[in-house]
């Protein structure tokens, strides 16, 4: 697959935005943009370690409450608005990279994050201006396109969707000749997509939209939506999206990447495997260090051991892996 040695460094970046994508609150996609002061090389799958630490005063480990923060969730999630308290963290939080605008001297990256816990939710409270450590870029394995494929088919749960978009940009810039790219959601709240896309979309105005949406718009993209209780795009699971986009494929071309849920890409490399097709699983398993030190991450990847697997790390040896070597059964 595609092993990467590039070097990782903590680096303090600068917020330049940080925003709700939809409503703001616990469970609520966010986008922000982080500026480095030197060129740093970013390939697909890889992710930067946010730190969580507070840094301001206000803000010394306490216990905290969501809804003692006002943080109570306007989505239809069971878990919303419900009262949840954490220890303040202090183990660094993964996040992958959705987009990078690399130059000489400056590095723009992109990322979405859910607001799932204590972390999420003290990243959301950053201002633009601040500045967050960060270390990075990390992954050992990450996505490529494979000799002979000229079209991509990617299929994305929640907050998976930005090391696709990423990915998606990358490929555009070389020989693809087209990308199918689907997104799903339990809800509309749930996507990881502005509110006003569809209506951006059709006035043409890309301009208004941050850089890791633009790819939505390429002409050789076919973008979908499913969101399960039907109330933006296909009704319906994002899976029905992929099995209908595999109608005309030809194996031969056809190259499937996924990253979302457990379940959605163990279903996506089933279906992938039954048509004959090559998939890259980019896996978000929890994770402690990041490096490759303390085993938190473990993965059982298919092997010729006795038992006929072997524990991988997915911070070293992953995030991406061939979805044909991972024992998706849990
Ligand atoms: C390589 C990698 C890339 C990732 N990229 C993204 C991304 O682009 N956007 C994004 O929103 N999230 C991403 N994640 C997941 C993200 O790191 C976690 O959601 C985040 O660490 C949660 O931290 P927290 O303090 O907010 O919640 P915590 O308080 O740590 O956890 C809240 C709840 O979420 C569960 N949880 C935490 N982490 C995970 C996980 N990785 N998988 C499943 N359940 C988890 C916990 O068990 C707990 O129930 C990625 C994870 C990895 C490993
Ligand atoms: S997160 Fe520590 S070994 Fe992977």
């Amino acid at each position: 697959m595609g092993e990467l040695k590039i070097p990782k460094k903590t680096y303090q970046a600068t917020i330049l935005e940080n925003y709700a994508l939809r409503l703001p609150g616990k469970l609520s996609n966010y986008l922000i943009r982080l500026r480095f002061d030197e060129k740093i090389i970013c390939n697909p799958g890889q992710f930067f370690k946010f730190n969580v630490e507070p840094t301001r005063e206000q803000e010394k480990p306490r216990l905290i409450t969501v809804n003692e923060e006002n943080e109570t969730s306007q989505m239809s999630d069971s878990k919303a608005g419900v009262d949840f308290a954490v220890q303040q963290p202090l183990i660094a939080r993964p996040f992958s990279i959705g987009h990078a605008e690399v130059q000489e001297n400056t590095t723009i990256l992109t990322f979405i994050y859910k607001i799932f816990g204590a972390g999420s939710l003290h990243i959301s409270k950053l201002q633009q201006g601040e500045t967050i450590k960060v270390l990075g870029p990390l992954g050992g394995n990450l996505f490529y396109l494979p000799k002979g494929k000229t079209r991509a088919i990617m299929v994305a749960g929640g907050v998976g969707f930005p090391p696709l978009t990423f990915l998606a940009d990358s490929l555009l810039k070389k020989s693809i000749d087209s990308i199918d790219l689907f997104v799903g959601a339990t809800s509309s709240l749930g996507l990881p997509l502005p509110k006003n896309l569809s209506q951006q979309l059709r006035s043409n105005t890309l301009s208004d939209l941050s850089p890791i949406f633009r790819v939505i718009a390429d002409p050789k993209v076919n973008f979908g939506i499913a969101t399960d209780d039907g109330s933006e795009g296909h009704p319906g699971l994002v899976t029905d999206l992929f099995e209908r986009a595999l109608a005309d494929s030809d194996p031969e071309k056809t190259m499937i990447y996924t990253c979302g849920p457990w379940p959605m890409m163990a279903k996506v490399a089933r279906i992938a495997g039954e048509h004959g097709l090559n998939c890259q699983a980019c896996l978000e398993e929890m994770m402690g260090c990041g490096i490759g030190a303390c085993q938190s991450c473990v993965v059982r990847i298919k092997s010729n051991s006795e038992q006929g697997w072997n524990y991988q790390l997915v911070c070293r040896d992953g995030p991406v892996f061939d979805a044909d070597d991972v024992l998706w059964e849990k």
